[in-house]
């Protein structure tokens, strides 16, 4: 298993290196990442190639067990790059060029980076091919921005389109310019959106996939080198978890495994099931496990910092990942560094050098996750629940969030308000896409699937008359995938699954300070409040679960359950404040689709399964600071302390446990 640090040996003097590995082999360390903001030390001047200081830093890692994945340097340009090819750097909306000296601020159209980018990938893979202990590559870093409004990237949008479309008429049709008169005659005429601004929503929608595809084409230019020159390593990037410019999916394609970057430390303790999301979410990029290629170290900020883990807290943030099917993990950062933007981006050494309680805590998590490797490897997460994670809906939803966005993105929100239930019960998900078989799984859910193609939507249906249990909610099925409202009554092909039709809807107003009363009924239990927005459901062939005590809302549902073939339809018209709600709501989904956790956790307390043929791994992680009691099932061994599990396991805060169930 892979544990290490994210490593800057250009940040030290070369008489401080050998402490470096030393230290990281005594912490257990066996991975370093290096080198992704490295280009000027590697490539001083165009096509003059400077590799010995890395070869030198590889060699002293190397003799202390210690294993590299390089990083392609292109997420910062070095300084001869934009004085000799001015038209790399990206334009701002406003019409000037991004002021280089911070980092990812390339144009992705720009044939010149282009150029450059493969030009370095190329000689870095042809050094260090033979390089014992390189083992894999990380593209550019955290792909996404800047969004660029040059003319080649307006040009190449055109292009681009004209390969979608084929024909302006079709074009034409498909973003519906006829409204405001937009229609166009030229490909040549086609602009690029404000994002926030009042374009088209078929042109936005578009120019969003336009940008992702610039990222993955990008990419994919380095990858095939990468292939063909070092066809022995892994070629990976670091992800960001639910950052969602770019479509993941496309990105992860061309890559072996998906790594991503990991900062859940943030403000107040809190149970951070946003982390877990992000993790089941990037599990979901490939169907694989990850490696976590970032991982919280310290206190981080650009400006102001956070606050400091507490003892025990990086450990617990670690066996979390592990839980959901990270098959490694790398620090952020190794030391401190004195100089630059990220100086308060800590580590696990401070400033000065020395090893810290947060290096002691990481070698710690690395000497057992040494001792668990044999019991972890070969098992993933499999779960019974799905979720929908759609790009398309993300994007479209950001374009039209609807209703006044609930703090970042509607869909999100909404996505983590039955993750975080699905969680306190227990139980597992996968996320997965809108294209994908559903027939793998007991329970589907699919939050906010605002962009809903026909074939998406029959095969939703066909999975609930086979027997199927589908959750959805509101703002599900409004568009097409140009980002055209459909031209039928919601929630359209779901109509007959669902048992409901909707012909009104509405935003509650945000001033509406006491929202709207939700009466739950016999397998719904319990007074809520809705907000935000509510659906004016009809129940055609459904129950009704829940209710409105407005007037004006009596004769509407608030959530409806349908009997259709051999399965069941859940809606959710609205968003409920209370977290008892959607506990309630997945209770009773669960027990729909006959689906057991395997343990109830207590609050506060996350359960996650890992398995192979023939074992499986409960991971339990308190993220309180309380200590916890947990019922779990007997005649299991724990695997960190040795010890049988008895039907009762206590956590101690930030406590963790890795039981092999029987
Ligand atoms: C990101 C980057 C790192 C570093 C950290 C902290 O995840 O990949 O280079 O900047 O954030 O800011
Ligand atoms: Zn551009």
């Amino acid at each position: 298993m892979y544990v290490g640090a994210d490593y800057y040996p250009e940040h030290w003097p070369q008489a401080r290196w050998k402490t470096d590995a030393k230290l990281m082999r005594e912490a257990g360390f066996n991975l370093v990442r290096l080198a992704e903001f490295a280009w000027v030390f590697l490539e001083p001047e165009e096509g003059r190639f400077t590799f010995d200081w890395l070869d030198e830093a590889l060699d002293i890692l190397g003799r202390n067990g210690i294993s590299a994945v390089l990083g392609t340097p292109t997420a910062v340009m070095p300084a001869w790059v934009k004085e000799k090819y001015p038209e790399v750097m990206a334009t701002r909306k406003e019409g000037h060029r991004v002021n280089w000296g911070i980092r990812k601020n390339n144009c992705f159209s720009s044939g010149a980076y282009r150029l450059l980018s493969e030009r370095i990938t190329r000689a870095m893979a042809e050094h260090f091919r033979q390089t014992a202990n390189v083992v894999g590559w990380q593209t550019d870093n955290e792909f996404g921005h800047p969004y660029c409004y040059c003319d080649s990237c307006r040009r190449e949008f055109q292009a681009w389109l004209r390969r979608r479309y084929g024909t302006l008429d079709e074009l034409n049709r498909a973003w519906g310019t006829h409204f405001w008169g937009h229609r166009y005659g030229e490909w040549a005429e086609i602009v690029l959106p404000d994002d926030e601004g009042g374009h088209n929503p078929g042109l936005c929608l578009d120019w969003h996939r336009f940008y992702s595809w610039l990222n993955v084409r990008f990419q994919a230019a380095q990858v095939r080198i990468l292939r063909e020159v070092c066809p022995q390593h892994f070629v990976t990037h670091n992800f960001m978890g639910t950052f969602s410019e770019l479509d993941y999916y496309d990105l992860a394609a061309d890559l072996d495994f998906v790594s991503w970057d990991n900062y859940p430390v943030w403000g107040a303790p809190a149970v951070p099931y946003g982390a877990s999301l992000a993790a089941d979410a990037m599990r979901g990029l490939k169907k694989r496990n990850f490696l976590i290629m970032e991982q919280t170290a310290g206190p981080g900020g650009w400006g102001t910092f956070g606050r400091n883990p507490r003892p025990g807290e990086l450990r617990k943030v670690c066996y979390q990942q592990l839980a959901h099917g990270a098959d490694g993990q790398v620090w952020f950062r190794w030391r401190t560094c004195t100089a630059g933007r990220e100086q308060y981006w800590h580590g696990l050494l401070g400033h000065d050098g020395r090893p810290l309680r947060r290096y002691r805590e990481a070698a710690q998590v690395a000497g057992e996750y040494h001792r668990l490797a044999a019991a972890v490897e070969g098992t993933t997460v499999k779960a019974d629940v799905a979720m929908i994670y759609d790009y398309e809906s993300i994007w479209a939803l950001r374009i039209q969030p609807g209703y006044g966005p609930v703090g970042g993105s509607n869909f999100h929100a909404a996505a983590q308000r039955y993750y975080d239930a699905c969680f306190r019960a227990g139980v597992n998900l996968d996320m997965i896409r809108p294209t994908d078989d559903f027939t793998a799984y007991s329970v589907v859910i699919a939050p906010h699937l605002y962009v809903l193609p026909d074939p998406v939507a029959r095969a939703l249906a066909d999975f609930v008359a086979k027997g199927g249990v589908l959750l959805t909610d509101c703002r599900t099925g409004v568009k097409d995938g140009t980002n055209l409202c459909h031209d039928r009554t919601l929630p359209g092909l779901l109509g007959d699954a669902l048992g409901i039709s909707i012909e009104e809807y509405e935003a509650i107003p945000g001033d509406d300070k006491d929202g709207y009363a939700v009466i739950g009924q016999d397998d719904l239990p319990g007074a809520f409040t809705a907000r935000h927005y509510c659906d004016w459901i009809t129940p055609r062939k459904a129950e009704v679960l829940a209710g409105y005590e407005r007037w004006h809302m009596k004769p509407y549902a608030a959530v409806t359950r349908n009997r259709f073939g051999k399965g069941t339809g859940y809606y959710v018209g609205t968003l409920c404040e209370e977290p008892a709600f959607y506990d309630a709501l997945i209770a009773d989904v669960l027990k729909r689709a006959a689906v057991k956790p395997v343990v109830a956790p207590p609050a506060g307390v996350e359960a996650s399964v890992r398995q192979a043929r023939g074992r499986r791994l409960l991971f339990l992680i308190n993220h309180t600071e309380e200590t916890k009691t947990v019922t779990v099932p007997a005649g299991g061994v724990e695997l960190l302390t040795g010890r049988p599990s008895r039907g009762s396991l206590t956590l101690e805060r930030y406590g963790v446990a890795v039981i092999k169930l029987k």
